[in-house]
């Protein structure tokens, strides 16, 4: 399957992170800045009509990951991360130099790790303990098959995050669960394995519903790809991913963390959701 046209998106995502204080400079571009523009305007509409906005939902889902990696790694003894389909994020970048020990392996289709691996290079951005690497989740073998990356290129006695971002609804569901069921069972090997993802469930019930749908039509355009919203709710998640194999799934929503994390509130019931899956 080539799903390599919504790399595009990751542009945007980037930028957003670079505009409050979540990344550096040298991840945006002059396209990045132009679109980050020309959506102000989409992300104004909507923040004030719908109470949500796609710039929120970007925001929310990075920083509650970012807090969960946080604490797997002060908490769990985490040593090693993989960020897969890792377009233009930041986090490579600072977890790497904030944890010494961590190990950092960023994966992404061919254009989007060499992109990524010359702005690292650059800006003498790539530490000991920082690399980036091809992956394609749809692929086996050497280079870049996620059965090679995760049990060849990783070191198997590590406790491990598997991470993917913004990347879940691009795929209908039975095409995502083979990938989540494979990389559950490609993920036993390590002595502790989490899977970290967001994904934007089908909240049918929502007020924001109708609203989503036109942005969920109007991303599919400029990704050149149909996004796809899964689960109708928290339990269906829940229920989705253990029936990968999973050990233990929480459903993270953004509402739980109003009080602790500086993230932006949605009015209406926020439409992202972190899964946090054991291995
Ligand atoms: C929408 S971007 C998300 C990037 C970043 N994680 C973010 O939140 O902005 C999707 C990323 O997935 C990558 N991608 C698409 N298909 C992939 C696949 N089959 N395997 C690995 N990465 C893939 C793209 O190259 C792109 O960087």
């Amino acid at each position: 399957m080539d799903s390599s046209n919504i790399s595009f998106t990751a542009l945007y995502t980037g930028h957003v992170w670079f505009e409050h204080g979540m990344s550096a400079r040298f991840f945006t571009s002059p396209r990045s800045s132009i679109m980050y523009n020309a959506m102000k305007p989409f992300e104004y509409f909507s923040k004030k009509v719908v109470g949500v906005n796609l710039r929120d939902l970007l925001l929310q889902r990075h920083l509650i990951m970012d807090h969960r990696i946080r604490q797997l790694i002060e908490n769990e003894g985490v040593t090693q991360i993989i960020e897969i389909a890792c377009g233009l994020s930041p986090r490579g970048y600072t977890f790497s130099k904030e944890y010494p020990n961590l190990r950092y392996v960023e994966a992404d289709l061919p254009g989007m790790a060499s992109r990524k691996k010359s702005l690292l290079e650059e800006e003498g951005g790539l530490a000991d303990n920082h690399e980036v690497v091809t992956c394609n989740f749809f692929e086996s073998g050497a280079p870049s098959g996620l059965d090679y990356v995760l049990q060849e290129v990783l070191d198997t006695s590590r406790p491990t995050i598997i991470i993917t971002e913004g990347l879940i609804n691009y795929f209908d569901l039975d095409t995502i669960s083979g990938v989540w069921s494979q990389m559950q069972s490609l993920s036993s090997v390590f002595p502790n394995a989490w899977y970290l993802t967001d994904l934007m469930p089908r909240l049918k019930h929502s007020a924001a519903y109708k609203y989503v749908r036109i942005g969920e039509k109007l991303i599919g355009k400029i990704a050149r790809a149909d996004v796809n919203l899964h689960y109708s709710g928290n339990q269906e998640i829940f229920d989705g991913f253990q029936a990968c194999g999973f050990s233990e799934t929480t459903v993270h929503q953004p509402e739980d963390y109003y009080d602790t994390l500086p993230i932006p509130q949605s009015r209406s019931e926020s439409v992202v959701r972190v899964v946090e899956a054991k291995v």
